[in-house]
């Protein structure tokens, strides 16, 4: 079965009688791993009632461009970025007509507009008025646009005519809906990715660690896989589940991570170390369980770690190489300071001094550093910003 895990998928319905498919669709869309999110025009709400689709999407129905409540929390621009998706089913002649136009006069037309997510459109109509050299011109200015067109597909007609202009089944549009995110620019290329947090063990039931959640490499493993690439996550210990098309080698302690990472990266492309590594670890670990003592305080020896993204970026060749940079003060100056000094490609640095980004979260907002440039990604999905850095760093690969 084709996959959309964890893609956030914003379903517009218009006024078409297959709109009662759009409600099967919801629930395959969801078995395929996706987020659903309804949008519906006041046409397609005579079709087929909201509460329909928001029991079924198990989220409030969006429907109304100004609606006070909707603007506090979700306005068009929220659900615009959103949306890894907009797939609007089923698409009639009137909202092709909008959507060429650029027009915003219903809350499904604004998102479209605002929205940076690639926009699928799966064309329902008559089989006339598909065919009528006004929705073929539509058509025509949409591809131009990089509007994506989902069928119609042939056959007979709710209005009894045979032809062009029916919506394709449900089940169609998912697996169109997935390879749209099979974006192909890895075809070719083995991209290693480190993961999560390492443990340092003290002794056989103790170890030291950190909070990282491992969700930024995973998103960025996820990313690399759809991308076509061979994709290797070296993870320490996280709750994740291996992304679809990704093998996944599991460790512990950063010895292991960097051990398993030299290993796999010799013949790579392209090393990303997205893991919180343990700066130190115990100088021994204590064969039996460390007791408790009389003293009040316990001293331990620490030594430190290998540098595991360091030593990638000293092999020859050297694969393009990013490494993570969480700082909570002079975030350019650290990263930069660390791109040299680890002597690698690129710096995706983060600002940990914000709760709502980074470590643990579903969000990330950076800063990439090279030795050219500085480009700042605002707040968004981990997931959406991993496909952007992946495109980024596909093209960067390509360039050298
Ligand atoms: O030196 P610092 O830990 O701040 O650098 C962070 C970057 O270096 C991250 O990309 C992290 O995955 C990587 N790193 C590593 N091995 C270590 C420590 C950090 O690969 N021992």
């Amino acid at each position: 079965m084709s996959s959309l895990a964890n893609k956030q998928i914003l379903l517009g319905v218009t006024g078409g009688i297959a709109a009662y498919k759009s409600a099967d669709l919801v629930r395959r869309l969801q078995d395929a791993g996706a987020v659903v999110q309804v949008v519906m025009t006041p046409a397609a709400q005579e079709f087929i009632t909201p509460l329909t689709m928001q029991a079924l999407s198990g989220n409030p129905v969006h429907t109304h461009l100004l609606d006070p409540e909707a603007e506090a929390g979700m306005g068009h621009i929220q659900l615009a970025r959103w949306a890894d998706l907009v797939l609007i089913a089923p698409a009639t002649a009137d909202f092709m007509a909008r959507l060429t136009q650029g027009m915003g006069n219903d809350l499904l037309t604004s998102i479209c507009l605002a929205t940076a997510a690639p926009i699928a459109i799966a064309p329902a109509m008559n089989q006339g008025m598909w065919r009528n050299e006004a929705t073929q011109t539509n058509l025509d200015t949409l591809i131009k646009r990089k509007i994506h067109i989902f069928g119609p597909a042939e056959g007979g007609q709710a209005c009894g005519d045979i032809g062009l202009g029916r919506m394709l089944e449900p089940l169609q549009l998912v697996d169109a809906a997935a390879s749209l995110f099979t974006i192909g620019s890895l075809a070719g290329k083995k991209v290693v990715i480190t993961a999560g947090p390492t443990r340092e063990a003290l002794d056989p039931v103790r170890y030291l660690s950190n909070y990282s959640s491992g969700k930024m490499g995973y998103a960025l493993a996820q990313a690399a896989a759809e991308a076509g690439a061979e994709t290797i996550l070296i993870s320490g210990p996280t709750q994740l589940a291996i992304p679809a098309r990704v093998t996944r080698i599991d460790v512990t302690s950063a010895g292991e991570m960097h051990a398993t990472s030299l290993h796999e990266a010799k013949d790579c492309d392209l090393f990303i170390a997205a893991a919180a590594v343990a700066d130190y670890r115990p100088l021994q670990i204590a064969p039996q369980k460390i007791k408790k003592g009389v003293n009040d305080t316990l001293t331990l020896t620490l030594v430190k770690n290998p540098d595991i993204v360091a030593d990638i970026a000293a092999l020859d060749p050297k694969p393009y190489t990013v490494g993570f940079a969480a700082e909570s003060e002079n975030l350019v100056e650290y990263a930069r300071a660390k791109l040299q000094r680890k002597n690698l490609d690129l710096v995706v640095a983060n600002n940990i001094s914000d709760s709502s980004i980074g470590f643990n979260s579903d969000d990330n907002a950076v800063t990439l550093i090279d030795n050219n440039s500085v480009t700042d990604i605002s707040q968004r999905s981990k997931h959406q910003l991993a496909r952007e850095l992946i495109i980024l760093f596909a093209q960067k690969i390509t360039a050298r």
